[in-house]
C-alpha cells in the first residue's frame, strides 16, 4: 500500500511528477477524480490552510472529507506500544486506526513534534504508528519530521515564479518567541534538493537541522544536480537568491540551547533591506501562519516580493495530485 508522509515516499522523480501534475491541473481542471471517495482527516493540532485545502480538494472533485479532532469530540489516542492506559488517552492507535480504515479510503494525519528532541522527531512515532496500523493509504498533514505537502507547494510556487526550480534559494531562520518544530524547514530543504535547487540554509549557530535530514537532502541533491550550502552568514546567503524562504525553528538538541535568545537574534527577521540583497526578481515565501514584525517584517509581507498567498493556494493543487497518486494511480 502506498503512503505519503515523507519526501522519501516519492523520491526526486516522484516529487517532480507530482509538481508536473499539479501545474497541469491548474490549467486544465480534472473532473470528479475523487467521486465516492472519503478522506478521513485526523488532527492532533490546529490548522487553517491544511484543513481547508484538503477538504476543498476532496469536495471539489466529487469526494467527501470527515474531520476528527483528537481529544475534542473523539477519544484521545495512545500510540506507545505496551502502554498501561491509565492516562486520559482512552483509545489505542492499534484499534482506532484500523477502525477508521473501515469507513474511509485514505487517512490524513496532523501530529506535530512534542518538542522531545531531534532524535524523537526523527522517529516520528505518531505518524509512523498510523502507517503501521492503517489499512488504507496515509497522508501527512505535518508530522514531527516533515510537512511534505508544504514542501511541494513551496517548490511549485518557485517553479511558477521562475519557470524552473533549479535556481538559488535561501532558507533563512527567523526569530520567534517559541522554539518551533523543524518539520517545515526540513521539508523545504528536502523538496528543494529533490528539485535540483541551489540551496543556501542560513541560521544562527546552534540551530542546525538534524544530520539525518541533511544527509537525505545531500542524497537528493547528488541525484538532481542540486547544491546545498549551510552558513551562519545570512547576508551572504541572500546575495543573488531567486527565492527567500523564512521560517522560525528551535535549536538543535545537541546545541544545549533552550530557546531563541530573542534579544540577540532579532536582526535575523527579514525586512525590505534583506530582500534588496536578493536577486532583482526574487520572491519571498513562508508557509504561514506568520507572526508579523516578530518573524517577518510588514515591509516584506506587504512588499512586491511576497508570494505567500499563492503558496497557500498551491497546497490545494499539490494535494489533489498526491491524493490522486494514492487513490487512483
Ligand atoms: N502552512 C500550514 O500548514 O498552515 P496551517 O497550519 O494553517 O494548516
Amino acid at each position: 500500500m502506498k503512503h505519503f508522509t515523507r519526501i522519501a515516499d516519492l523520491g526526486p522523480e516522484g516529487v517532480q511528477q507530482i509538481l508536473a501534475k499539479a501545474a497541469a491541473w491548474k490549467k486544465t481542471r480534472p473532473g470528479a477524480i475523487f467521486a465516492d471517495r472519503i478522506l478521513g482527516m485526523v488532527f492532533f493540532n490546529p490548522s487553517l490552510r491544511t484543513r481547508a485545502s484538503f477538504e476543498a480538494a476532496m469536495l471539489r472533485h466529487g469526494g467527501h472529507a470527515i474531520v476528527l479532532e483528537v481529544g475534542a469530540g473523539t477519544w484521545k489516542l495512545e500510540d506507545r506500544d505496551g502502554a498501561v492506559m491509565d492516562s486520559d488517552r482512552a483509545e489505542h492507535v492499534r484499534e482506532g486506526v484500523p477502525v477508521l480504515g473501515r469507513y474511509v479510503d485514505a487517512l490524513a494525519v496532523r501530529t506535530f513534534s512534542h518538542g522531545d528532541g531531534d532524535a524523537i522527531d526523527e522517529l516520528d512515532p505518531v505518524i509512523n504508528a498510523f502507517r503501521r496500523f492503517s489499512t488504507v493509504p496515509v497522508l501527512s498533514m505535518e508530522s514531527a519530521r516533515e510537512h511534505p505537502h508544504q514542501g511541494l507547494a513551496d517548490l511549485l510556487t518557485i517553479q511558477e515564479a521562475h519557470g524552473t526550480t533549479k535556481v538559488p534559494v535561501t532558507l533563512t531562520w527567523a526569530p520567534h518567541m517559541k522554539p518551533l518544530p523543524k518539520a517545515v524547514p526540513n521539508s523545504f530543504l528536502l523538496t528543494a534538493a529533490a528539485c535540483g535547487a541551489e540551496i543556501r540554509v542560513a541560521h544562527p549557530k546552534g540551530y542546525e537541522l538534524a544530520p539525518e535530514v541533511r544527509a537525505e537532502a545531500e542524497k537528493y541533491a547528488a541525484a538532481t544536480g542540486g547544491k546545498i550550502l549551510y552558513t551562519t552568514d545570512q547576508d551572504a546567503a541572500l546575495e543573488g537568491s531567486a527565492a527567500v524562504y523564512a521560517k522560525a525553528w528551535g535549536p538543535s538538541t545537541s546545541s544545549g540551547l533552550e530557546a531563541a535568545p530573542m534579544a540577540d537574534l532579532g536582526a535575523w527577521m527579514p525586512t525590505a533591506a534583506h530582500m534588496q540583497k536578493a536577486a532583482k526578481e526574487a520572491i519571498f515565501t513562508h508557509c504561514l501562519p506568520v507572526r508579523r514584525n516578530l518573524e517577518v517584517h510588514d515591509s516584506v509581507l506587504d512588499g512586491p516580493w511576497s508570494r505567500v498567498v499563492d503558496e497557500a493556494e498551491n497546497r490545494f493543487h499539490v494535494q489533489r495530485a498526491t491524493i490522486d497518486h494514492l487513490l487512483n494511480a
